[in-house]
């Protein structure tokens, strides 16, 4: 039946970045789905997260971490593995913002966000990719943005880091697929959560000059990104892989 394909119980998801935001929001799409949770978070706040979504459903667990600290990205995977079982799905979501004009952008800012925001997710990514190959199954979700497609003003180490994700995503793809590991990335529109409030607050008319421009005429919420995530992760979606789906209101083809 086509509705079992799209039905994850019984499946094992990890998602970085999972205390708050969209990502706390495309967790809940798995776990309402039927999968069993990992949220990775270097919050402290990940252990709450994860007891609030436990709540009802499949059992959700909370690991907290540094992402960014690679040499123990082996560890943090084997403990997930402890409360899983195996990994079928991850979802690398975590990803930090910050805004300078290129002239001014400071090097230690450039190289945080390309570490958490693509290097991290290289490096979980093989970690985890390794699991599943041998396995021969897995579904592995990047998150990247509008910034995959376009450089935007005042994001330079963010845009880099995103279109570095675009790619990253088609590389991984086309090694692993074969293997019956897909890799796809979700991008994002302008959506409305604590990353976008900062560009609300430091630069009210490129706030609103966005607004205008999205077809759909609203910013995007955590909602409009757990119907992709849920399917991605899904095997309704077994053939696709590579891609980098725009989650927009329309914002690309405008
Ligand atoms: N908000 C948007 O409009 C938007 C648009 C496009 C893409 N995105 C992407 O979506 C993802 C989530 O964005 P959000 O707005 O929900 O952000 P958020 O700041 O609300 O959540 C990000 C989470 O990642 C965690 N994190 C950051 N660095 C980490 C590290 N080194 N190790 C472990 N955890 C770490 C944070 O603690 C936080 O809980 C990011 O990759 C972001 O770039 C967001």
């Amino acid at each position: 039946m086509l509705r079992d394909q799209f039905d994850l119980t019984g499946k094992k998801a990890v998602v970085t970045g999972g205390a708050r935001g969209l990502c706390n929001g495309m967790a809940q799409a798995f776990h309402d789905m039927g999968a069993e949770v990992v949220l990775i978070d270097m919050s402290p706040n990940v252990h709450d997260a994860a007891a609030e979504m436990a709540k009802d459903g499949a059992p959700v667990y909370g690991v907290q971490g540094n992402l960014t600290d690679t040499a123990n990205l082996g560890k943090l995977v084997d403990e997930c593995v402890e409360k899983l079982g195996r990994i079928d799905i991850l979802l690398n979501g975590a990803g930090i913002q910050f805004r300078a004009p290129a002239v001014e952008f400071p090097e230690e800012k450039w190289r945080a966000i390309l570490d958490v925001n693509l290097s991290a997710m290289f490096f979980l990514s093989q970690e985890v990719g390794r699991r599943m190959i041998e396995q021969r199954y897995g579904k592995i979700i990047n998150i990247a943005s509008m910034c995959s497609f376009f450089g935007s003003v005042l994001i330079p180490a963010y845009s880099a880091s995103k279109g570095g994700v675009a790619q990253l995503t088609k590389a991984l793809s086309n090694e692993w697929v074969q293997y019956g590991v897909n890799v796809n990335a979700i991008a994002p529109g302008y959506m409305a959560t604590q990353l976008t409030e900062d560009m609300k607050v430091k630069n009210p008319a490129q706030y609103e000059q966005i607004t205008g421009r999205i077809p759909a005429k609203r910013w995007g919420t955590v909602e409009d990104l757990k119907g992709i995530a849920a399917f991605l992760a899904s095997d309704a979606s077994s053939y696709i892989s590579g891609a980098v789906i725009p989650v927009d209101g329309g914002y690309l083809g405008n």
